[in-house]
């Protein structure tokens, strides 16, 4: 019987260190931010008008095309290459616009909305763009084509929303790719900020993308004041509510952080941090069924252990 207790106060104090210990000094060690469910309610005031109009594709089309967007963003799906390649861009613009494909779908609505009419106030980075700095944020507001401002703004939605792929078939990597490729890397990926690097045959054309991407990284450092951490390990490394308060409102969670807010929707969301602890960690599910085979195994072999221990005495007195 003595075995017995011991092994129920290992258990007890195990599972008070599982369930108390741990979860109080990791709320001790790490901000908790409340997440606001990606609702983006500080630009409701600002999209009013656009929200309360019904978008039409067609004239959206047009408009896109016509209202510059496509002199900085590919739209593949559209047949719209990209103006320069993205080392060029970045020269330009200190990063590479992102293709717009599935902006649709991968970013709410109402940030889009706010983001076509004011890109700073949208990404939240106004500070750094005051007219006392003498900085424009280089994605140019759309100042309207002539009509009703919030309608084009509007069809133009509606129009990105029309192209784009279903929430289902947004793999959670198409999400990542959008939202973040072009400033984080992913080195367990094999992700560059220019994409996946391809396999070359020889070393000096390995060589000459590795130049390409320190050129890009360049020009991102110059932009953001530091180059964006690569985010193999940072899920994993530092928690999932870091890294969704991190993708809902960066400047809620590390004031003054140079990292600009990037609008998702909260599917979206979820499938990026499913991303990043994958990239972390290809292997996570399998591991972790396996991990709860070997406690109840443990659990098994620690009774069989006493049961047998018992055996033995029994026979010795
Ligand atoms: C002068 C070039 C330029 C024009 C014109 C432009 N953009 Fe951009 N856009 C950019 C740059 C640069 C970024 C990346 C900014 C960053 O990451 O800090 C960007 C980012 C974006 C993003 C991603 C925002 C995010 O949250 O990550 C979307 C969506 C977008 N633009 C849509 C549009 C639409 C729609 C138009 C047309 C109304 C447009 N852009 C016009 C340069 C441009
Ligand atoms: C326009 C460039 C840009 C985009 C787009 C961007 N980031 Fe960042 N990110 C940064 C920069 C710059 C930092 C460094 C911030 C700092 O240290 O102040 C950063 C930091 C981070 C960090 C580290 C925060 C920490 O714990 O210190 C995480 C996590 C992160 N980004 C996730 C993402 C995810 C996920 C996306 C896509 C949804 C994304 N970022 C999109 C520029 C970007």
């Amino acid at each position: 019987m003595k075995e017995l207790k011991i092994l129920a106060v290992v258990i007890f104090f195990t599972l008070v260190t599982y369930w108390l210990v741990e979860p109080y000094a990791h709320g001790v060690m790490h901000k908790q931010v409340d997440s606001k469910q990606f609702a983006y309610s500080d630009l409701d005031e600002a999209t009013k008008g656009v929200m309360s109009k019904k978008g039409d594709a067609t004239r959206g089309k047009d408009l896109v095309v016509n209202g510059g967007c496509t002199g900085c963003h590919s739209i593949t799906v559209a047949d719209i290459p990209a103006t320069m390649d993205a080392v060029t861009a970045a020269s330009s613009y200190g990063v590479n616009p992102p293709d717009l494909s599935n902006s649709g779908v991968v970013y709410d609505a109402k940030f889009l909305a706010a983001l076509i009419k004011n890109p700073a106030q949208a990404l939240k980075v106004e500070h750094k763009f005051t007219p006392e700095s003498g900085k424009m944020h280089p994605m140019v507001p759309f100042y309207g084509m002539g009509g009703d401002i919030d309608q084009e703004v509007a069809d133009m939605i509606a129009y990105f929303q029309s192209i784009a792929v279903s929430q289902d078939e947004l793999t959670p990597e198409m999400a990542y790719e959008n939202a973040c490729a072009r400033c984080h890397s992913m080195k367990y990926l094999n992700w560059t900020e220019l994409g996946p690097k391809p396999s070359f045959k020889t070393e000096i054309e390995s060589l000459t993308y590795d130049l390409k991407v320190l050129e890009y990284q360049d020009s991102l450092k110059a932009y953001m004041g530091k180059l964006p951490p690569d985010l193999s390990m940072q899920a994993l490394a530092r928690g999932e509510t870091r890294a969704r308060n991190f993708i809902e409102d960066p400047q809620s969670y590390l004031e003054g952080t140079a990292m600009p807010r990037v609008g998702v929707n909260a599917q979206s969301a979820e499938k990026i941090i499913t991303y990043m602890f994958d990239s972390a960690d290809p292997k996570r599910e399998q591991r972790d069924t396996i991990g709860t085979y070997v406690i109840y195994f443990s659990i098994l072999l620690a009774i069989l252990a006493i049961l047998w221990k018992k055996e033995v005495w029994r026979d010795l007195k």
